[in-house]
């Protein structure tokens, strides 16, 4: 049985580490924010290349209060891809905006930066590319169409911990950055947990508020506030994840070199790093025509695969209010039926990624993936 992924393995090789960590917490009380939450803010935001940071309960929250704190409300217009997880919209519908959607770049699966300026408007506020995968989306010439149009820059970098786009990390390069820390996220907490990073004193105070009710101190409410605050056991298990996240991202990247490797020549199309890019491989997919009949395939031979994302947002009838039609976005939309995610967690052993590969080779010997 080779699975999808494998906490149980990584809580493992640091059983000793988090338990002590929970155990101070435990003596401390500090149950919510509390110093191992500061900490936590402090190292995160470093290790992410910006100045700040603000732990929240869900990555969710931190999209949500990030669009806040720059302003962002009725009225509004936000530009996003469709080829995403829902909440990448869910924050935008939040905050009163309009989520408008333009399709992704096939090779890297992020926002088509020339889709991106043909769709904004004198409504349009903010952007955000959201960097699915573990690969930062094209982020200059995002950046620049941003300036130039006054667009406020949001990364939705929850998939990205520590990935590069030109030596620079993903979260530190627009105005402020969005992280998720569910457990299954390459930095995962014990439950649910999120941050907003920035650089910008401004924004961080707003969120800073935002997540506590509102306040500046306690009971002092000046802003119409959420219970939003990330768990002081969360900070503390995060901050001793945090400490082996640079070994655990070399090991998926080890392991997506060994997938690429076994699968060249096969005719799967397997992921594209660009050569500017860090990948940190939150989710290594392939594509193929023939998904479930290989899902079914690898599933009786033991092996877990995934689909991220089968529907893209435009597509979901929860935001079929926003009157998109299929085929509005046929990049995304090929994808979602194309994608098929592998085995990946830094555990994963040579012997598992070769049993995979193996596994992938024949059924593409048999029915070529043919994809569009
Ligand atoms: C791209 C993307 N955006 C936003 C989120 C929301 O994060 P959370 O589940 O922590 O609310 C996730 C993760 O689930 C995600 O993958």
């Amino acid at each position: 049985m080779i699975p999808f992924v494998d906490l149980k393995a990584q809580y493992a090789s640091i059983k000793t580490e988090v338990n002590a960590a929970i155990q101070g917490v435990l003596d401390s009380c500090q149950f919510t924010l509390g110093s191992e939450v500061a900490k936590f803010e402090e190292e995160f935001a470093a290790y992410s290349g910006a100045k700040l940071g603000m732990g929240v309960n869900t990555g969710t929250s931190a999209l949500h209060l990030a669009l806040l704190a720059a302003g962002i409300g009725p009225g509004d217009e936000v530009i996003t891809v469709p080829f995403t997880f829902v909440a990448t919209v869910a924050a935008i519908h939040y905050t009163g905006a309009k989520p408008v959607l333009v399709d992704i770049d096939p090779r890297t699966f992020t926002m088509d930066p020339a889709g991106l300026e043909a769709a904004i408007t004198s409504r349009t506020k903010a952007v955000i590319p959201v960097h699915l995968y573990g690969q930062t989306a094209d982020m200059d010439p995002i950046l620049a169409i941003a300036r130039k149009h006054k667009l406020v820059v949001i990364e939705d970098a929850c998939q990205a911990h520590g990935a590069e786009y030109k030596g620079r990390r993903a979260g530190s390069m627009g105005d402020m950055g969005c992280f998720s820390f569910y457990p299954g996220k390459n930095l995962g907490a014990y439950g649910e947990g999120g941050m907003v990073v920035t650089d910008n004193a401004e924004y961080a105070r707003t969120v800073r508020m935002l997540r506590d009710w509102g306040a500046e101190k306690k009971y002092q409410h000046v802003l119409k506030g959420y219970n939003f605050r990330l768990e002081g056991l969360q900070g503390a298990v995060l901050r001793v994840k945090l400490r082996h996240l640079e070994a655990w991202t070399e090991a998926r990247r080890a392991a997506a070199a060994r997938y690429d490797r076994a699968l060249a020549g096969s005719g799967v199309p397997t992921p594209e790093a660009l050569p500017h890019n860090r990948h940190v491989y939150h989710i290594y997919a392939i594509r193929t025509a023939h998904r479930q009949a290989w899902m079914d395939a690898l599933a009786a031979q033991g092996i877990q695969s995934g689909i991220h994302y089968p529907i893209p947002v435009h597509l979901l009838p929860a935001y079929a209010d926003l009157g998109y039609k299929a085929g509005q976005f046929p990049h995304s939309e090929r994808a979602a039926n194309e994608v098929l995610s592998l085995p990946m967690f830094p555990e994963l052993t040579a012997e598992q990624t070769t049993t995979v590969s193996a596994a992938l080779r024949s059924l593409a010997a048999g029915k070529p993936a043919k994809v569009g």
